[in-house]
């Protein structure tokens, strides 16, 4: 495979970060090829700022509170994702939806992690939705953003099981399991340019 220039990761992340911590200590290891040259939240106590600086990773909230309206909000998303060279945007429990501007000015180079098995149950309620409606089974899914909600083609999914007794809490931690394997696995498959999108499909070169 010819040598490729390495991709920069820009996180992005409302809340306690485990999806970004998965990422860290993947990056850590050596197991995904890249560098991750800034965190984002929107919200300014998220842990997931903390976990950045603890790993010695560039980390910024740009609160959404501070904006008025969406566009002021992505565009400063965009100048401190450039700022920092970012080729790769990473979406890891960003809670707020991202308008066209965002996604076209990163065509292709988003990647979102969605706690459900896409088409089924998107949306902020996912493991709510899940119990709610009774299936046996759930998981995750990991998937290029397009300008629609959850809704992007697919790159990979990982199932797990829905017991009886199921909280939002527990199907949350068993579905965060897979998570924290399949993401920085997915990540790394982008790096080694091994992702294709046709259309709908996803192709990954083996
Ligand atoms: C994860 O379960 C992720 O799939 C979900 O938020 C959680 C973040 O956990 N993302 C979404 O619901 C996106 N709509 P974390 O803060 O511990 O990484």
């Amino acid at each position: 495979m010819a040598e490729m220039t390495q991709q920069v990761l820009g996180v992005l992340a409302s809340g306690r970060g485990t999806d970004l911590q998965s990422i860290i200590d993947a990056v850590e290891r050596g197991e995904v090829k890249a560098k991750i040259g800034v965190v984002l939240s929107d919200k300014p106590d998220a842990y997931a700022l903390e976990r950045a600086k603890k790993a010695g990773i560039p980390a910024l909230c740009i609160d959404r509170k501070q904006y008025d309206g969406r566009a002021p909000f992505e565009e400063a998303l965009i100048a401190a994702l450039e700022e920092k060279g970012v080729t790769l945007v990473v979406l890891a429990g960003f809670m707020r939806i991202l308008t066209p501007l965002f996604v076209r000015h990163y065509k292709g180079r988003i990647l979102n992690i969605h706690p459900a098995l896409l088409p089924s149950f998107p949306g902020a309620h996912a493991h709510r939705d899940v119990l709610a409606y009774g299936v046996k089974v759930s998981g995750c899914t990991i998937h290029f953003v397009d300008e629609g909600t959850d809704s992007g083609p697919i790159i990979a999914q990982a199932a797990v099981p829905v017991l009886d007794d199921d909280t939002e809490d527990t199907l949350g931690a068993r579905v965060l399991e897979q998570e924290h394997k399949l993401y920085p696995q997915v990540i790394e498959w982008y790096c080694e340019g091994r992702l294709h999108i046709e259309g709908r499909h996803v192709r990954v070169d083996q």
